[in-house]
């Protein structure tokens, strides 16, 4: 099989963005745009992929630091044409595919054909018929119905404004035809810029043919200028993502009402009310509940957990039957053994809690390992900072923590211990002991209250 060079167009300057990070940076579902289109390009196993960068080129360089890409710098924005001659030197001998960078939701399905019929004799070019073509370069048609030529909006006439199926710019031809073709671009037309899209009626004057083919949807290759069509590719990416969840036998109370920046796997019976977001890679047990507008990421929930309205859980590991929120916070480190329990306004991070163990309300537990059936009360506070380090806070099953506890750490709780209420625990207790530091409640009978002095006693 023939090598694949694949050159990605990002040199442009996404002006309508009014934005100072480059277009193709801009986020689809979490990820630059331009990684969209890397990660469709990876698949079609390249030998080589570039980049053509220019405006923000130091901004795209970094941003794809670790990505297996090369460089090619488009230093003034002289047409789609100049812009691939950029890439000219460092292409291989085999086939080349030409892609857009702001054009992120292709799919590599709609260029297999394509990439099958390029030889010396045949190009490619993937075309798309639209209701309003406005803006596009028009497909010329022959007699016999073959593609001869590509006419921008601005050089057409009346007859071929008309023409409906229009360029998407996505094009494969092979190495030698485009090092033949794009040094005879010249800059002759409406906007006075070298057009890539010129080579079509190279092609045609050669007598190679033109193969077309369209994608299976025109969102496909829809490119994004302004912050509208942003968002509005970033709905229809995701409402993909929720029709395959669905399909995979997750409940969805809103497919519109979902978004997912990275991996979410589900089991099966998965239901997930409105409004969530899950970031990173976050794997949701069978029979798993998310209630309204929880932010979860980088988590993983066992079977059949709760997870109640507005919680947030970043880097947690529940193992299953857990009971979480409403308004929880679990942040990283958070273990939560089987039946655990964490319930509204509690903050959690880097804690173990053991199996069964409840920390039901308004409570900081961080930095601490919890034994198994724990109760601990609300407000229970673990000060596992003293203003320079970190301590740990140990408490061992069975024991029962009163509310309004500070357990100042370094400490450990015994197994089967109980603090009273309103303690402030910093050494450790024994086993099955009851500790309190509280002061004893003094009660004076018949208390006359203060009152006012006269002011005429002044
Ligand atoms: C181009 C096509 C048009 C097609 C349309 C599809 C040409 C001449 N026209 O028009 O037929 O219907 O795309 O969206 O190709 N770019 C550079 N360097 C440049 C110029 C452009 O890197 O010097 C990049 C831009 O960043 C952008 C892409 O190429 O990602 C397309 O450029 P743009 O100016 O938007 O082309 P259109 O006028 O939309
Ligand atoms: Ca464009």
């Amino acid at each position: 099989m023939q090598e694949l060079d694949i050159v990605i167009l990002a040199a442009g300057k996404g002006t309508r963005m009014r934005s100072h990070i480059p277009k193709v940076l801009h986020p689809l579902a979490g990820k630059p745009m331009v990684q969209h289109v890397l990660d469709t390009a990876a698949m079609l196993n390249p030998a080589r992929t570039q980049v053509v960068i220019g405006h923000g080129a130091d901004q795209l360089r970094n941003a794809l630091a670790d990505q297996a890409v090369t460089f090619a710098v488009q230093t003034e924005q002289k047409g789609t044409g100049h812009a691939v001659a950029q890439a000219l030197e460092q292409l291989g001998n085999g086939k080349v595919l030409i892609l857009y960078g702001d054009v992120p939701l292709l799919k590599r399905e709609s260029l297999s054909e394509l990439l099958a019929q390029v030889d010396e004799q045949h190009m490619g070019l993937l075309t798309v018929t639209l209701d309003d073509p406005t803006g596009y370069g028009r497909i010329e048609r022959n007699d016999a119905g073959e593609a001869v030529a590509i006419v921008e909006q601005k050089d057409a006439s009346s007859a071929q404004l008309a023409i409906t199926e229009c360029n998407t710019g996505i094009m494969v031809m092979t190495s030698a035809q485009l090092k033949r073709w794009l040094p005879q671009l010249s800059a002759d037309n409406a906007q006075g810029e070298y057009y890539l899209t010129d080579v079509i009626a190279l092609a045609a004057a050669e007598g190679i043919k033109v193969c077309t083919a369209q994608p299976k949807h025109a969102v496909e290759v829809e490119g994004v200028n302004n912050r509208a069509q942003m968002a509005r590719l970033e709905r229809v990416y995701q409402r993909q993502l929720a029709d395959k969840l669905m399909e995979q036998g997750v409940a969805l109370a809103d497919p519109d009402r979902l978004d997912v920046r990275g991996r979410l796997t589900c089991g099966h019976d998965v239901f997930i009310d409105v409004g969530c977001v899950f970031e990173g890679d976050v794997e949701l047990g069978e029979g798993v509940r998310i209630g309204p507008y929880c932010v979860i990421k980088n988590s993983t929930i066992g079977a059949e957990s709760v997870v109640d309205t507005h919680s947030v859980i970043d880097g947690c590991v529940a193992a299953g039957l857990n009971q979480i929120g409403p308004f929880a916070r679990l942040r990283p480190g958070t273990r939560l053994a089987v039946k655990a329990k964490v319930g509204n306004f509690v903050e959690t991070k880097n804690a173990e809690v053991g199996e069964g163990s409840k920390i039901n309300h308004l409570s900081y537990v961080g930095d601490a390992r919890l034994g198994r059936d724990v109760n601990v009360g609300a407000g229970t506070i673990t000060c596992n900072y003293d203003g320079a380090n970190k301590h740990h806070t140990e408490i061992g099953d069975d024991a029962f923590i009163g509310s309004n506890t500070a357990l100042v750490a370094p400490v450990t709780v015994g197994k089967g211990a109980t603090v009273a209420a309103g303690s402030t625990i910093a050494e450790d207790v024994t086993d099955d002991a009851l500790v309190l530091t509280r002061g004893r409640q003094i009660e004076k009978q018949d208390w006359l209250r203060p009152t006012k002095a006269s002011s005429l006693t002044k």
